[in-house]
């Protein structure tokens, strides 16, 4: 019934409540040309929009979760027609998404895809995922986030011999330097994201969002306006009816009823 052209998308888990996107243009290993953005971040949007979704996992294949924007695509591009249609500005997009996002990579992420795991909010990998920012060794640089957020999860050093380099990493070593925050065998890596997304949806939403911004506001701000900031949303969620049932729950030993208020 779905006239998806690049991506599947389905409700899983027990509570049918996590929305699973996955990328699926197996012919050139996932890469996101411009009518794959699209139905992504329509995709990612709508779950966002849906009361009974808790979180959301972006996957791909076992060979790839994606092999980078769409080189194909990009070879005609001139700088003007870059500035006049905003060369992969609809991918900023995914980040206004205020439920977390779970990138579950398998295989290449390279290129934009690697940029578009970091963009998600917690990253697991499979076993033989390779990640990497190809870029240069076609002669150009990355061009969504790969330069500004590998850098503040894996430091200078490191992600500046990355970019520079056009190497790719194993999901070892992807580990090691915080990329990723968990490996799994490839074909448990859908099913653990799944996992971790039931348990975040076992929280309140409303508070979930909040944390997650909370989390997010660390790029963009000093440690004392960050703080601050921090502060102010915790004080906030003592307006929420689910701060006052999480406390009151904990206290008289029962389970938590949510109601998103
Ligand atoms: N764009 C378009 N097509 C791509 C692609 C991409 N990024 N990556 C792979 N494909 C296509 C190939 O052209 C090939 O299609 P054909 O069969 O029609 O030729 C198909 O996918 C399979 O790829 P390969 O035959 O190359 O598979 P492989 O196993 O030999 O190699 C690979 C796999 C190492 C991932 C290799 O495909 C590769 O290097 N891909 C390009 C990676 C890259 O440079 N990514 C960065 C793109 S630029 C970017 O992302 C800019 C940005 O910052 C957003």
């Amino acid at each position: 019934t779905s006239n998806l052209e690049y991506i599947i998308t389905k409700k899983v888990g027990e509570k049918n409540n996590i929305g699973l996107v996955q990328l699926n243009r197996p012919k050139a290993l996932n890469a996101l040309c411009d009518g794959l953005v699209t139905e992504l971040t329509e995709a990612v949007s709508a779950y966002d929009a849906d009361d009974k979704v808790g979180a959301i996992i972006v996957t791909g294949s076992e060979r790839a979760f994606a092999a980078g924007a769409d080189i194909k695509e990009m070879l005609n591009q001139t700088y003007s027609s870059n500035l006049k249609t905003g060369l992969l500005q609809q991918w900023d997009n995914l980040s206004k998404c205020k439920k977390p996002i779970i990138a579950a990579v398998n295989g290449f992420a390279l290129g934009g895809g690697c940029e578009l795991a970091m963009m998600c909010d917690i990253i697991y990998a499979g076993e033989k995922a390779k990640f990497g920012q190809p870029e240069i060794i076609i002669g150009t640089i990355p061009g969504a986030g790969g330069t500004q957020r590998m850098i503040r999860s894996c430091g200078k050093s490191f992600a500046m011999e990355v970019c520079l380099s056009g190497n790719q990493i194993t999901a070892q070593e992807a580990l090691m330097r915080g990329l990723v925050s968990k490996v799994f065998p490839p074909e448990k890596l859908v099913e653990e994201a799944i996992k971790l997304a039931e348990k975040i949806s076992e929280h309140s939403p409303l508070i979930v969002a909040l944390c997650k911004e909370s989390v997010n506001h660390a790029y963009e701000s000093t440690l004392s306006q960050g703080l601050k900031f921090e502060k102010k949303l915790f004080y906030g969620t003592f307006a929420t009816d689910d701060r006052k049932e999480g406390m009151a729950a904990f206290v008289e030993k029962r389970k938590p009823n949510f109601t998103n208020n």
